[in-house]
């Protein structure tokens, strides 16, 4: 399947999502696993949409005043928690490809009367951001869907400042996949198909610069891992 096929593929089943405020809570989808009770009621139940593999914040606090940025910001749960975390003073920023999920997030700002979370449409391999910007990156369920993960690594390592986190929850595989998913748009935009082989993920990383400080996982179902990676761009 080319890329464009798999990134339309993507846009229009989160669009969907984001237009029938359906939950995924699939197999493949943590359904906010790994949030605490209290985290969950501090955001409207409109963010949480089961979208997520995991929970970034387990990897490390967020400091106060830091400028934070989400590769793949869906309908903004994590956005609107990091912004607890880094107070007034910071800055939240999330980007999504889908129109519709961006919009979805600005409501869910709104409503709990945030003015220092943004969220912009744009595409994670060519981030709408300067280079050394942004102290932490976030990202929750949504590299796999990239058809080049790479690109999107070597992207959060450009953005962020020296010393920087990459604190990224994601799906990936051991093992063979079902042959017929390579075929199947929707097996890509389920976070199924695009997942790649962890060793390849971890190194995909580390080829981006990054210096890898912490690897959790779990496993999610048949070849599906659920991983959560700490990284630092080195200063
Ligand atoms: C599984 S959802 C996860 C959403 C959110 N991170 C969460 O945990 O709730 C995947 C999100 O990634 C977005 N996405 C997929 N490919 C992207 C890309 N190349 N650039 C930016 N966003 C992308 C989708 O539009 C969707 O909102």
């Amino acid at each position: 399947m080319t890329t464009d096929r798999i990134k339309e593929a993507v846009r229009a089943y989160y669009a969907q999502i984001a237009q029938e405020r359906t939950s995924c809570c699939t197999s493949s989808c943590g359904c906010a696993a790994g949030y605490a009770e209290e985290v969950l009621a501090s955001v409207p139940v409109e963010a949480q949409m089961g979208l997520g593999c995991g929970n970034p914040f387990a990897l490390g606090a967020l400091p106060r005043g830091a400028t934070v940025l989400d590769l793949g910001s869906g309908a903004g749960m994590d956005c609107l928690i990091a912004a607890q975390h880094v107070g007034p003073e910071g800055r939240v920023i999330g980007v999504d490809l889908t129109p519709e999920m961006v919009a979805l997030a600005q409501e869910n700002a709104r409503k709990v009367g945030l003015h220092n979370v943004t969220f912009v449409q744009g595409d994670i391999e060519a981030l709408p951001l300067p280079e050394c910007s942004v102290d932490v990156v976030l990202s929750n369920c949504v590299i796999n869907l990239v058809p080049d993960k790479a690109r999107a690594f070597a992207e959060a390592f450009r953005v962020l400042r020296p010393g920087g986190w990459l604190l990224v929850a994601d799906l990936v595989r051991q093992g063979a996949l079902p042959a017929y998913w390579e075929d199947d748009p929707e097996a890509y935009a389920r976070c199924l198909a695009g997942t790649i082989p962890e060793a390849d993920y971890l190194a995909a990383i580390e080829m981006a610069g990054l210096v890898i400080e912490a690897v959790t996982r779990a496993a999610v179902e048949g070849p599906i891992v659920s991983l959560q990676v700490r990284a630092r761009r080195p200063l």
